[in-house]
């Protein structure tokens, strides 16, 4: 996670990863500490980041109680501290299958896309491009200038799958945590990861609507 707007891409992100029984090594940036404080209210902090973490993915987009069961996934998640640039996802021999940064920042696409590694973040998605391994980057800003825009693209050129966080509206949404899901959805499709995280489009206009 790097400092964007968009915690809840992440927490749906993390949900469904945890729900197909798939391990996650988390990595969440210093700047990603802030939006998590703004947009949840919660210190996340290294020393205690297992107890924040199911505080956190316990709610929904709105920030109250998502009646989420994050049950014993959670034991299933590996945390790294941002500035540790020894841990695991440092090395092109740590085993995982890809990385996804959800939301991806755009200090963050330029940083990726110069090969910068000025953090775990940062390295960690380095390390995958080089390795040839999926990375997906839920870039997340609005506006975009054309540096970002060639950064994006540099990092295309590269093999990594860019995935606006743009919800679409065609999925039949009623709350916000559906619009959050469709995009949580579109990036784990671009990781190759099975979810039921929105409904797809079956090419029957009018199939979104809802009447009651
Ligand atoms: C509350 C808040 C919201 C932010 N939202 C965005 C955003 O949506 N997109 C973005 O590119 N940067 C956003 N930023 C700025 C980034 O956090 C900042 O560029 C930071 O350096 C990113 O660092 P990182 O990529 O190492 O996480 C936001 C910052 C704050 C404090």
């Amino acid at each position: 996670m790097s400092g964007a707007s968009g915690t809840p891409y992440a927490a749906s992100v993390l949900r469904a990863l945890l729900d197909t029984g798939e391990s996650v090594d988390l990595v969440v940036s210093r700047a990603s500490r802030l939006t998590l404080l703004d947009e949840t209210g919660i210190s996340f902090r290294d020393a205690h980041w297992q107890d924040d973490l199911r505080e956190w993915l316990a709610r929904g987009a709105d920030g109250k109680p998502g009646g989420f069961d994050i049950g014993a996934g959670i034991e299933r998640v590996r945390y790294w501290a941002a500035g540790d640039l020894a841990a695991g996802p440092s090395s092109g021999s740590y085993p995982v299958k890809g990385m996804l940064i959800v939301p991806a920042s755009t200090a963050c696409v330029a940083g990726v896309a110069l090969g910068l590694s000025k953090d775990l973040l940062q390295r960690a998605a380095s390390v995958t491009l080089k390795e040839g391994r999926k990375l997906v980057v839920a870039v997340r800003e609005t506006p975009l200038n054309g540096q970002t825009l060639r950064h994006l693209v540099t990092l295309d050129d590269a093999g990594a799958t860019v995935v606006p966080a743009s919800p679409a509206f065609y999925a039949g949404a009623t709350h916000i945590q559906d619009l959050v899901d469709f995009v949580a959805g579109r990036v784990l499709d671009a990781a190759g990861v099975e979810h039921r995280l929105y409904r797809r489009w079956k090419g029957e206009l009018g199939g979104g609507t809802h009447t009651t």
